[in-house]
């Protein structure tokens, strides 16, 4: 592991200390490997990102997360980690990634990064020190290791199917077999392990110390795992409520006491460090990952499972605010991130076809249009970004934050065509084949019209970019009128500028396809999600997602007014 260069990192010179900077900022998801490549070795960089700060800043964020950029073969896009206090050669240097957060810092953009704390990849020290150790030695005891079953062991000590398809165990050369949620590249910490717990700490000070402001925690849900014999069959597992914090592996009660810990680390620092857990949870067991006393705010999932559809959207955020409320945090919006098929595209398809047979999780999601390929011939791309645009203005005037992934700025579809050869998400190799996986919302930007990698780099892009990239690069968008990269711009600028309390109150439209409501200040949101014009709320239109007709709010558009005072 490196050395600690703590001595090295720049002063942090955000300015002014906000304590609470989080609660409605918008965060500008990077997945690194796929913004700009600086070197032109086919792989976003850390120096790509610096290049591009003027564009992030230019765009209105108030913070960027970045997805893993710690050294990793790769096995699940970074999320396999080596190092978790290190940048992975092929994307920087600790030293870049100093001078990356104090580019960022200079524009007041925040900087978040993602801990991955479930498993650590398979070449990660401790991982490589147990397969070198005896089975019950202290090596082991920091990952999941059994005895298999039947004759000589031979077989898993259980049935369980890893997340990502295939079996949950590995077995090494002697014989045992070691637990992994994920790919078999994944292997499961025992976080009843004192170590493993001083160990992320050690790795949330780090990163703090280098003047990070807060921490997205992967699959903050699992950690810790009641794996006592015998362990269930798989079935027997899927049996065991998920809501009463006793299931063997998942949202266990226990799992708070971590979190408790390491708020004592967060809160060690000025401003606080700030947390958001990516736990998929019972809506009602939510708050406490979201508590105070624990991460401080959970991702909030369910506005990006929902169809475009008024009742589905009103539901989702009235819930949401409650639960945010109960928790004392503020509530999450994402409609895109990196696990899931792009906005822009899920509101083009046509409803999911009963066929597809997938998981309930995976309709939901749009993963199952991965499934099905994402069929580019049943994309409707013109009403899909009509509808994102919309979605997306309503999104960003809620109260709370707004986590954006990057590329939706630019009303990026899926890239549903990827060759299988190009393919690299461990879910389509241990389908396998069957679930195109994650790749179409992973490659690489279009930065301009033209070029080998449309800006992205030099000479290479890790995924191929399909030829339609140039009509949305940001080349083709800036200074447009009317384009989505422009209405985000209005849009991030004018919600810094609007935004105040954390309130927000319904008004009556008399349609049911129709939402509005008012911020204070009178700032009031009308969206239109059905395909008859309606009317508008008097007032002064501030943005509205597509053109108005005839003063009237057509079908798919989502308007900002700012009221007349009578
Ligand atoms: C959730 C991450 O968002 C996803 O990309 C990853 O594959 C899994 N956790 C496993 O780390």
């Amino acid at each position: 592991m490196s050395t600690d260069t703590r001595a090295a990192a720049p002063e942090v010179r955000i300015s002014g200390i906000d304590p609470h900077w989080w609660r409605q900022a918008a965060v500008y998801q990077i997945y690194p490997r796929s913004f700009a490549d600086a070197d032109g070795n086919g792989i976003g960089d850390l120096q790509g990102i610096i290049t591009r700060v003027p564009y992030l800043a230019q765009l209105g964020i108030d913070a960027v997360w970045l997805s893993p950029f710690y050294p990793s073969a790769l096995a699940d896009g970074g999320y396999d980690v080596d190092d978790y206090r290190d940048v992975d050669p092929k994307i920087g240097t600790l030293e870049e990634f100093d001078q990356m957060v104090a580019a960022l810092h200079a524009e007041g953009i925040r900087v978040v990064v993602d801990i991955v704390p479930n498993h650590s990849s398979d070449r990660h020290e401790w991982f490589r020190q147990a397969l070198a150790a005896e089975p019950g030695s202290p090596e082991r005891e920091r990952y999941i290791f059994r005895d298999g079953t039947g004759p000589e062991g031979a077989e898993p000590p259980t049935d369980w199917t890893s997340i990502f398809g295939g079996p949950a165990w590995t077995r090494v050369p002697d014989g045992q077999w070691y637990l992994h949620l994920f790919a078999p590249e994944q292997p499961d910490f025992n976080w009843a392990n004192p170590e493993v717990r001083a160990d992320f700490l050690k790795t949330l000070r780090f990163w703090s110390d280098r003047g990070v402001d807060g921490f997205r925690i992967d699959v903050a849900h699992a950690l810790t795992k009641d794996l006592t014999d015998p362990l269930p069959s798989e079935a027997e597992l899927d049996a065991i409520p998920r809501d009463a914090g006793q299931h063997p592996i998942w949202d266990r009660d226990e799992v708070h006491e971590i979190y408790a810990e390491w708020r004592r680390v967060f809160d060690s620092y000025d401003p606080p460090r700030t947390a958001v857990a990516e736990a998929w949870v019972e809506r009602h067991r939510r708050p406490r990952y979201a508590s105070a006393e624990g991460l401080g705010q959970a991702f909030e999932f369910d506005l990006l499972t929902q169809e475009f559809d008024a009742a589905a959207f009103k539901d989702v955020v009235v819930d949401s605010l409650s639960l945010a409320a109960e928790s004392g945090s503020s509530s999450t919006w994402v409609l895109s991130n990196h696990d899931v098929v792009r906005h822009a595209t899920r509101y083009g398809l046509p409803p999911l076809p009963e066929t597809v047979g997938t998981t309930e999780q995976d309709r939901k999601q749009g993963a199952a249009w991965v499934l099905a390929g994402a069929p580019e011939d049943q994309l409707d791309r013109e009403k899909g970004e009509r509808r994102a645009r919309a979605a997306t203005l309503f999104e960003l005037a809620l109260p709370g934050s707004a986590y954006l992934y990057q590329g939706e700025e630019l009303g990026l579809h899926e890239v549903g065509d990827i060759p299988d050869e190009a393919r690299q998400d461990p879910t389509f190799f241990r389908s396998p084949g069957v679930d195109k996986g994650r790749d179409g919302c992973r490659v690489p930007l279009p930065w301009s019209s033209t070029g080998l990698t449309f800006g992205f780099g030099s000479s290479s892009a890790h995924l191929p970019q399909p030829q339609w990239f140039a009509d949305y690069a940001v080349e083709a968008q800036e200074r447009v009128d009317g384009s989505t990269l422009e209405m985000y711009r209005a849009a991030l600028h004018l919600r810094r500028e609007l935004q105040t309390d954390e309130t927000l109150e319904w008004i009556e439209t008399g349609r049911d396809d129709v939402l509005a409501f008012r911020r204070p200040g009178g700032w009031v949101t009308v969206t239109n999600f059905g395909e008859d014009d309606a009317a508008l709320p008097s007032g002064e239109v501030l943005l509205a997602s597509s053109p108005l007709v005839g003063g009237r709010l057509p079908g798919a558009t989502t308007v900002w007014l700012r009221e007349s005072q009578s």
